[in-house]
C-alpha cells in the first residue's frame, strides 16, 4: 500500500473542527497522518500525570475515515515544567553557553535524567497505543541534530575515548598531543573543542564530532528498545534532513530503523531562490535511499517522506510561494527516487507559534484552496497508481561515496575558505544527474559491486579498509573518481606519513607533488590533453590546485597558468581491470559537465532517456517491470522521445514509442509494456 497523508496537529485546533479536517483529508485521498511529536506538554501536563484521552479522540475521528496513524515520540519539545525544574538538562552550545527555553530540542542527549523522563513518556505512550488498530508505527523524536558541550557530555566523551583508545598514551600519540604541550596525563584533562578554546587539535575535534553523533544514535536506540519491546507490530523510523544536514553520521542513525524517513523542503525561507534547482532534492533523496542497504538487493532501501512541502515556508520571513504544479511535481520527484509514502507538512497553517508562517495545505481560515486542490488531484492519482509503484526499487549503476569522517574533518579544517564538502559533492552530483542516470549515495564501506562508476568527492580521511574496498572495486573493473584532498588524513585526523594521496596513491598512479590554495577570485585554466575531451573554451580551476606527478597514470588535463602551467591536474590510471580518474582541483560547471559524459562513457553507463535540460528522468523496477518517471521542472512544454511502448499509470492511456509532449511542471509515470 502506498501511504499518502499529512502531518496533523489536532492540539492546535478546537476539537469541533477535527471531524471536518478528517473528512477533508479523506476526500484528498489521505490514508495516513503523523501525530503528537510536539505534544509532550499535553500528553503529560504535570509530571507523572498522563492524558491520552484527547489523542484517543483525535485518532478515533481519523480512523473513522480510514486514516492510519504514525505517532511521534514527543521528546523534541520537552515541556516547560521539566526544563524549569532541571536547568542542567539544557544543551550547551559550542561557545560554552547553555541554550535557553523557547524553541525546541533544548535538551542534552546524554543527560541521564532526561533519559529517565524520556523512558517514562515513551513507555506510557507505547503501552497505551501498542494494540490500537489505527496505529501503524512510530517516528522517534524529530530531526535529531546539534552537538552538546555540557559537563555531562564532557564526562561521557571521556568514557567514549577510553573505549576507543587502548590507553591514554595511545590517544596522545595518535592525536599528536606533543604539539603545543597538550600531553594528557589523565582522561579528565581532555577538554571539549569549545570555540572559547580556539582552533582545537584536529584529532580531538573529530573524535568529539563522532562522539556527539554517537550520543544521538544512542539516545535514539534507547527509545527504539522501548518501542520494539512494547510494540512489536509497529515500525520505527525517524525523520532525517536530507543531504545538507551534516552534524550526525546518518548511516549510523539509520542502521537500527526499519526504514529511513526524511523531510523534503525544496523552497524554504532560508534559500530565497527564484528558481528551484531540482538536483538538490534529487541528491537529498538519493542520500536518504543510500543510508540503508536493501536486504538481499545490494542497493539502497526505499524511504518515507514524513514531511513534504505543502506551501510557503516561513519563520521570521516567508519563502517564495510554490508555483502551481510544484507541490505535486516535488512529491512525484521524491516518489521517483524511492518514496514509499508522502506526508505533507502540514495540514493547516498555524495561527500562532514560531512556525506561524509555515504554510500547510489549508490556510489560516481552513478553506480548501489552490494547494489543497493540487494535493487532492495527486491523492486521486496515487489511489490509482500507488499499488504499482509501491515496493518497486531504484537500481543505479553509479554511486557517490558520502564520508562523514571526511565531511566532519573538512568542517573542522576547510583547507581553503571557499571549499565546502557538500557544495563540491553537489557539483559533481549535479553533472551526473544532468546526464539522466541514476545515482546511489552510499557509505565508503558499502558493497560497491553493483556499480560501474563510483565517485568519491574529497575523500579526505581514508582508513585501510576503505582503501581496500576501493581497490577491490577498481581491480574488478570499476571506474573510480577521486578528487582533491583525497587520502590526506588517517583515522585520527592526522596527516598521513607518505606522499599524497596517501593510501590511494597506488590506485591513482599519481603523487601530489605540491598544492596551491587559491585566493577568492583567482583561477587557473585547464587544457584537456585527451582528444575525446574538447570544450569551446578552457574550463576553469579554482579554490585548490593539486600539482600532480605521474606514477603510471596518463594526463587527462593540465594547468595552463602560473608556475605549474603544463603540469597534470587530472589523470587517468589503469588498475587491475578498472580505471581511476584523479581530479586535483575544483572545477567550474563546464569541467564537471564535460567530465560527466566522458566518465559515464568510460564506465559504460547509458542515460535512461534523451531529455531536454530541466526534464528529469528516473526509473523504478517492480520485479523485472520498468517504471519510468519523467518530470518537467520547467515552465515550458517539453518533449521526450520514448524508446518503447508504455502505459500511463496516472490516466491509464497507452503511450506509444516516439516523441511525446510533457506540459509545464507536469509528470509522466509510465509502466513499460511487456516486451
Ligand atoms: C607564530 C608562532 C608560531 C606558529 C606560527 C604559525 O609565529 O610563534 O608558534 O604558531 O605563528 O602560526
Ligand atoms: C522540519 C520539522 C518540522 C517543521 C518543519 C518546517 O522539517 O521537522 O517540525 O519545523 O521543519 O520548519
Amino acid at each position: 500500500m502506498f501511504y499518502f497523508g499529512v502531518d496533523y496537529y489536532p492540539e492546535n485546533w478546537p476539537e469541533e473542527r477535527w471531524p471536518e479536517d478528517a473528512r477533508l483529508m479523506a476526500e484528498a485521498g489521505c490514508n495516513v497522518v503523523r501525530l503528537a511529536e510536539f505534544a509532550w506538554a499535553k500528553l503529560e501536563p504535570q509530571e507523572g500525570h498522563y492524558d491520552f484521552a484527547w489523542l484517543d479522540r483525535a485518532i478515533a475521528i481519523l480512523a473513522a475515515q480510514g486514516i492510519r496513524v504514525v505517532l511521534g515520540t514527543p521528546t523534541a519539545s520537552p515541556p516547560p515544567w521539566l526544563m524549569a525544574r532541571h536547568p542542567d538538562l539544557f544543551r550547551v552550545r559550542e561557545d560554552g553557553r547553555p541554550v535557553t527555553f523557547g524553541n525546541r530540542r533544548e535538551y542534552c542527549p546524554n543527560n541521564p535524567l532526561y533519559h529517565d523522563y524520556t523512558r517514562r513518556i515513551v513507555t506510557q505512550m507505547a503501552g497505551h497505543y501498542a494494540h490500537h488498530p489505527a496505529v501503524i508505527g512510530w517516528q522517534i523524536d524529530n530531526e535529531f541534530g546539534d552537538r552538546c558541550y555540557c559537563p555531562v557530555c564532557a564526562a561521557a566523551f571521556h568514557d567514549w575515548l577510553r573505549q576507543r583508545y587502548a590507553s591514554l598514551d595511545d590517544l596522545n600519540r595518535r592525536w599528536g598531543t606533543i604539539f603545543w604541550s597538550h600531553v594528557y596525563s589523565d582522561w579528565s584533562e581532555i577538554p571539549l573543542p569549545l570555540t572559547t578554546g580556539g582552533s582545537p587539535n584536529p584529532g580531538l575535534a573529530l573524535d568529539f564530532y563522532r562522539f556527539a553523533s554517537d550520543s544521538y544514535v544512542a539516545y535514539q536506540q534507547m527509545q527504539i528498545d522501548i518501542l520494539r519491546r512494547q510494540c512489536p507490530r509497529h515500525f520505527v523510523t525517524h525523520n532525517l534532513m536530507g543531504f545538507k544536514y551534516d552534524r550526525l553520521n546518518y548511516f549510523d542513525l539509520a542502521r537500527p530503523l526499519d526504514f529511513v524517513s526524511w523531510d523534503n523542503y525544496p523552497r524554504t525561507q532560508w534559500s530565497m531562490q527564484a528558481k528551484v534547482d531540482p538536483s538538490q532534492a534529487a541528491l537529498a533523496a538519493d542520500t536518504m535511499r543510500g543510508l540503508k542497504p536493501c536486504p538481499d538487493k545490494g542497493r539502497g532501501q526505499n524511504f518515507w517522506v514524513l514531511e513534504q512541502q505543502a506551501g510557503p515556508g516561513g519563520w521570521e520571513v516567508v519563502s517564495v510561494a510554490p508555483r502551481p504544479g510544484e507541490l505535486r511535481l516535488w512529491a512525484y520527484q521524491a516518489i521517483a527516487h524511492g518514496a514509499e509514502a508522502i506526508l505533507f507538512f502540514r495540514w493547516r497553517t498555524a495561527r500562532f507559534g514560531t512556525e506561524q508562517y509555515w504554510h500547510g495545505l489549508l490556510d489560516y481560515d481552513a478553506c480548501p484552496g489552490r494547494r489543497y486542490a493540487e494535493i487532492k488531484r495527486l491523492g486521486a492519482e496515487i489511489k490509482k497508481a500507488g499499488a504499482q509503484i509501491s515496493g518497486s526499487l531504484v537500481r543505479p549503476c553509479v554511486a557517490m561515496l558520502l564520508s562523514y569522517d571526511s565531511r566532519f574533518a573538512l568542517q573542522i579544517q576547510a583547507n581553503n575558505p571557499q571549499f565546502s564538502y557538500p557544495d563540491h559533492f553537489h557539483q559533481l552530483y549535479r553533472a551526473l544527474y544532468h546526464r539522466h542516470v541514476l545515482i546511489d549515495v552510499v557509505d565508503p564501506h558499502a558493497d560497491l559491486s553493483p556499480y560501474r562508476l563510483v565517485v568519491a568527492p574529497a575523500l579526505h580521511l581514508v582508513s585501510g579498509s576503505v582503501a581496500a574496498n576501493l581497490q577491490r572495486f577498481v581491480a574488478a573493473g570499476g571506474v573510480l573518481v577521486l578528487t582533491l584532498r583525497a587520502g590526506v588524513k588517517d583515522e585520527s585526523n592526522a596527516v598521513v606519513n607518505q606522499r599524497l594521496p596517501g593510501l590511494l596513491s597506488d590506485l591513482c598512479g599519481v603523487e601530489v607533488e605540491e598544492y596551491d590554495s587559491l585566493p577568492p577570485g583567482v583561477q587557473n585554466g585547464l587544457e584537456f590533453v585527451l582528444p575525446e575531451l574538447t570544450t569551446a573554451h578552457p574550463p576553469a580551476a579554482s579554490v585548490w590546485c593539486d600539482v600532480l606527478k605521474l606514477n603510471g597514470a596518463t594526463v587527462v588535463a593540465r594547468y595552463t597558468q602560473d608556475y605549474y602551467a603544463g603540469k597534470p591536474a587530472i589523470t587517468l590510471h589503469q588498475f587491475g581491470q578498472g580505471r581511476v580518474v584523479y581530479v586535483g582541483t575544483v572545477g567550474d560547471t563546464l569541467l564537471y559537465e564535460t567530465l560527466a559524459g566522458w566518465l559515464l562513457g568510460l564506465a559504460g553507463v547509458r542515460r535512461l532517456l534523451a531529455a531536454p535540460e530541466g526534464v528529469e528522468v528516473a526509473e523504478r523496477w517492480q520485479g523485472e517491470r520498468r517504471l519510468l518517471f519523467v518530470l518537467n521542472h520547467t515552465e515550458r512544454e517539453q518533449e521526450v522521445t520514448l524508446d518503447c511502448c508504455y502505459t500511463d499509470l496516472l490516466d491509464g492511456s497507452a503511450v506509444r514509442k516516439g516523441t511525446i509532449p510533457i506540459a509545464p511542471r507536469d509528470v509522466l509515470v509510465l509502466q513499460e509494456n511487456e516486451r
